[in-house]
């Protein structure tokens, strides 16, 4: 991909059709039926939309839980992707859980099932020509073992802004220019989180879909 062509005009036109697409509202619905998980149409409607405005292949892809947005992904491309997803796919609290919810379960904590590897393989289900890898690890331990690069990495794990910070400064190194940095979860619902925070301090620019609070930037913008 080259970064001049990383213009963000065919990905709006597709956006604001697919968003209004019955096709993508059905597709959701198969899918988050099957598949636990938090994300909705219109997060299906922002995967088609980036892959169909921009040359994508390679994707990584940090928090993957049961599998619902790689599978949403996949239903979304328009040409064979090679998506990498890294969890740590445990029953253990994550960074952003509040202080009292810390010693808790994913049940009991109220947040449902907990991650699982094998669910997530097995909800994915990844036939060729798309492949899938899937990587049990934290992701702070394994992002600096990582090489290569990716045209479209999507953070959505942690939502505490020391998180997103170093997630952005880990992933530096698996960017090229044209890459695309997106993630989940840009307004803060619950007070632990500071994903809005962290891009706006990290990017000199970046935008956002309200609808859905996926936040999206150029890698070149990464301050
Ligand atoms: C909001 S869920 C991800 C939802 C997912 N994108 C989907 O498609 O449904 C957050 C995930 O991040 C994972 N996670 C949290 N902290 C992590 C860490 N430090 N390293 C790896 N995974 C982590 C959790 O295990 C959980 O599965």
């Amino acid at each position: 991909m080259q970064p001049d062509s990383l213009d963000f005009e065919k990905f709006d036109q597709h956006l604001e059709a697919n968003a209004h697409d019955s096709a993508t509202r059905q597709t959701h619905q198969a899918i988050a039926t099957r598949i636990p998980g938090w994300s909705g149409h219109l997060h299906l409607a922002f995967f088609k939309s980036i892959f169909a405005a921009f040359p994508i292949e390679r994707v990584l892809i940090v928090g993957v839980y049961l599998g619902r947005d790689i599978t949403l992904m996949l239903a979304g491309s328009n040409r064979p992707m090679q998506i990498v997803g890294v969890d740590k796919f445990s029953d253990t609290p994550c960074d952003d859980w509040p202080e009292e919810k810390r010693g808790m379960t994913w049940q009991q904590a109220g947040f449902g099932e907990a991650p699982s590897l094998e669910k997530a393989a097995a909800n994915i289900n990844a036939q060729p020509p798309h492949a899938v890898r899937l990587i049990q690890s934290n992701d702070a331990d394994w992002l600096p073992m990582v090489e290569g690069q990716f045209d479209l990495i999507y953070l959505d794990t942690a939502h505490d802004k020391a998180t997103v910070v170093r997630q952005l400064q880990q992933i530096r190194k698996l960017c090229h220019p044209g890459t695309i940095i997106a993630g989940d979860d840009y307004e803060n619902i619950l007070p632990t989180w500071g994903v809005k925070d962290a891009v706006t301090e990290c990017f000199t620019e970046h935008a956002f879909m309200p609808s859905a609070s996926i936040w999206y930037a150029r890698a070149r913008d990464l301050k």
